[in-house]
């Protein structure tokens, strides 16, 4: 097998599913409660305010409370011993990346421990609730929203994400279903730099076929297999 000298892993909300978080689209999927319109969106926000901080107020408690599993350990792992290029680029907004021992991390739909004041733009790390319209650190307005990415809302850190997809040899995708763009279309264009690529997921996914290798499992044991792997080389 060719050298790997540099890997862009991404990760969706199955990574964490065994930390007992919520992934979207299960039949007990975080959605269910809620439809996206109301809850994921600019407009829903507008809307009903109240109820997107309240919603968003819940994942934080619930991010706090939750803690990585071996798969985020597993990557915390390669993330100190691989010599390589590494870039995590995360669809949660969870920090178990981080708890995990990860820092090579991107998240391109935000983090729910971050608020963004929509007075003077500046975002601060938030662990507490927002609904309950607490002032902005920097500029005194009670004008916080959760620091998420909603759908018609531009991904963050696009750029350095691409850059890392055209450089890569090898390109994991954990626990996503491949549903949402612009991460869905990562595969395609890691192969057409020339990357290998290698899912790993519970079930198929919407994806699958776009992948060199797809493995099937629960990522605590699919993860630290596949890190022992890189690492032996
Ligand atoms: N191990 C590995 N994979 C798992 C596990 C597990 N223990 N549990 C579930 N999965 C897989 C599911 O089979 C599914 O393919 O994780 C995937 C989760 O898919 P989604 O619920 O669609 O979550 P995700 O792919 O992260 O959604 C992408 O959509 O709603 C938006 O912004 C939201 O970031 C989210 C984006």
């Amino acid at each position: 097998m060719p050298d790997i000298n540099s890997i862009v892993v991404l990760t969706g909300a199955g990574i964490s599913a065994e930390s007992g978080l919520r992934t979207f689209r299960a039949e007990d999927g975080l959605w269910e409660d809620h439809p996206v319109e109301e809850v994921a969106t600019p407009e829903g926000f507008a809307r009903d305010p109240a109820l997107v901080q309240r919603f968003y107020d819940e994942r934080r408690a619930q991010v706090r409370a939750a803690q990585p599993n071996a798969a985020h350990e597993a990557l915390g792992r390669l993330d100190r011993e691989f010599t390589g290029e590494l870039l995590i680029v995360t669809q949660n907004i969870d920090d178990l990346h981080e708890r995990g021992g990860a820092k090579r991390v991107l998240h391109m739909h935000g983090e729910s421990l971050s608020a963004w004041c929509q007075s003077c733009n500046a975002r601060h790390r938030w662990e507490d609730t927002l609904g309950d319209g607490p002032p902005c650190p920097s500029c005194g307005e009670a004008a916080m929203r959760p620091d998420i990415v909603w759908f018609g809302e531009m991904p963050y850190e696009m750029e350095p994400i691409f850059d890392a997809l055209s450089a890569c040899d090898l390109f994991v995708s954990i626990g996503t279903s491949g549903a949402v763009y612009p991460a869905a279309g990562f595969v395609q264009q890691a192969a057409a730099n020339g990357a290998r690529t290698l899912e790993l997921n519970l079930e198929e996914s919407l994806g699958s076929r776009n992948f060199d290798e797809s493995r099937l499992g629960p990522a605590s044991t699919l993860v630290p297999q596949w890190v022992d792997e890189v690492l032996a080389r």
